[in-house]
């Protein structure tokens, strides 16, 4: 009898932590984000846990969201002492006809460029490359703050946000909110506008919208996204936000813009660090 018949499949819950805080040791040299975000994740019912084990080990665990007819596959993990006898294949298949009983129509990960592992086993799988990202990262601390040329206001109202984003529409096909990214949808903006705050400056003229992670259950860090916006600008706008809006507990602001987009251009000229490159991957669910 092989590991994948002796299978039981089951919803997360917040009292397997311990066996996924010992699943997740080996990875990410020991730096994991899951067991940090499963307490969080399941009491906020934010998507949904799922587990496999055998004998009440868990072996494997997936997490996946929905948002509107777009379905997100995260944190996909299998015990190091199980990996190459199927089961993350066997999570999969138990994700694409979840997410096809939710209607959803397409399906998206993202993980890193070099990650051989994770490549194959979804190109396997009929996913395909829709996007190459690259994270981009500043301390706060590093910030220099300027004199101000503009005049910043920030805007806080969810209903003010989305009508801004109605207005300006954002050139990209998929948007990250947070570490997931989706088509551009009126629920899509509208996520986006419950989670976010604007910066903007007197002159309108631009601006620069804010995700503070610990909305998405996860640290304290901003996330941007921009456009447009030149180097010099966006230092007037990151001196803002450290004076005016960061607290002790915020650390670092983040963004990951597309590969070689003037974003990543402007995010270097001002100091960002650009470390892991990353693929978007995608599948279609049901023909329309
Ligand atoms: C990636 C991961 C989930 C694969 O789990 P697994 O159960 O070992 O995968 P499977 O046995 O179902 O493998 C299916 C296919 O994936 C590919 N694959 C899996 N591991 C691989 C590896 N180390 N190198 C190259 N290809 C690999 C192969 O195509 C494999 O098919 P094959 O065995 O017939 O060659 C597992 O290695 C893991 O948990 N890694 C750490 C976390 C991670 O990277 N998660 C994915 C990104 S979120």
């Amino acid at each position: 009898m092989s590991v994948i018949d002796k299978l039981h499949i089951r919803n997360g819950v917040a009292s397997d932590l311990e066996q996924i805080s010992e699943l997740c040791k080996s990875i990410w040299n020991g730096r994991d984000f899951l067991p940090t975000v499963w307490n969080n994740w399941i009491s906020n019912e934010i998507g949904s846990f799922i587990v496999v084990e055998s004998e009440n080990q868990i072996l494997g665990v997936y997490h996946h969201y929905l948002l509107d007819s777009d379905s997100w596959l995260e944190t996909l993990r299998v015990h190091e002492q199980y990996r190459r006898q199927g089961i993350a294949q066997f999570m999969i298949k138990d994700y694409l006809e979840r997410s096809k009983k939710l209607n959803a129509v397409n399906s998206r990960l993202v993980t890193s460029i070099k990650n051989t592992a994770s490549r194959n086993l979804f190109e396997k799988h009929g996913f395909s490359e829709v996007l190459r990202s690259q994270y981009c990262s500043i301390e706060l601390e590093t910030i220099t703050t300027n004199s101000m040329q503009e005049e910043f206001s920030i805007l806080k109202d969810s209903k003010q946000i989305y009508s801004l984003l109605k207005e300006s529409p954002m050139d990209d096909r998929l948007i990250p909110l947070w570490w997931r990214w989706w088509q551009q949808s009126d629920s899509t903006l509208s996520e986006l506008s419950d989670n976010s705050f604007i910066v903007i400056p007197k002159s309108h003229s631009s601006f620069v919208l804010v995700q503070p992670s610990n909305n998405y259950g996860y640290g304290n860090d901003y996330q941007i996204l921009f456009h447009d916006i030149s180097s010099d600008v966006l230092k007037e706008y990151l001196s803002f936000i450290k004076n005016n809006i960061s607290s002790n507990l915020n650390k670092k602001i983040f963004c990951i813009p597309e590969i070689n987009s003037t974003q990543i251009k402007s995010l270097e000229n001002i100091g960002f660090n650009k470390s892991t490159s990353l693929v978007i991957l995608e599948r279609r669910l049901n023909p329309t």
